[in-house]
């Protein structure tokens, strides 16, 4: 059974241990994420005949564009304290005053989830 080379580097993860100067076949690594990262994927990745398993990745956050929610005429529906959300987080946005979603019949059209770092916002139109 082949050792394997140091644990591979995972963008925005963090290596949680154990750290060694070199790893026997079976041995196990846990990873994290940064802050406002999600995992996906295994946090343990073993030494399998000199390879490592299949790794995480860290999927980013989403951040809210003040600039983008104003041009689409939208508000956050409950009041936030951060402007940051989770991949994964679902976001419901409602029409400015004066505003209204163009399709009315769906339901919760101002519901949004962030995924892997985008946001699609909803649009309002103005009302006649
Ligand atoms: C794996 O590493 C150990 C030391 O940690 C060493 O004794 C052993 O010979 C190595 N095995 C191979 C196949 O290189
Ligand atoms: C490990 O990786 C090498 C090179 O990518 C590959 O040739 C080998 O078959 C792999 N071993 C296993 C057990 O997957
Ligand atoms: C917000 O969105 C606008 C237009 O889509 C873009 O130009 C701007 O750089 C974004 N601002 C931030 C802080 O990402």
């Amino acid at each position: 059974a082949q050792n394997c080379t140091s644990p591979p580097v995972i963008k925005n993860g963090v290596l949680l241990g154990p750290l060694l100067p070199s790893y026997k076949n079976g041995n196990s690594v846990e990873y994290g994420c940064q802050r406002y990262h999600f995992l996906d994927g295994p946090s343990t990745v073993y030494c399998e005949q000199g390879n490592w398993t299949e790794r995480p990745t860290c999927l980013g956050p989403c951040i809210l564009n003040v600039t983008d929610m104003n041009s689409n005429n939208i508000e956050l529906k409950w009041r936030q304290e951060e402007f940051i959300f989770l991949h994964g987080d679902l976001i419901e946005f409602e029409c400015k005053q004066g505003y209204k979603f163009p399709h009315a019949t769906m339901p919760s059209p101002g519901r949004t989830q962030c995924e892997r770092g985008r946001l699609k916002y909803p649009k309002c139109e103005r009302m006649f």
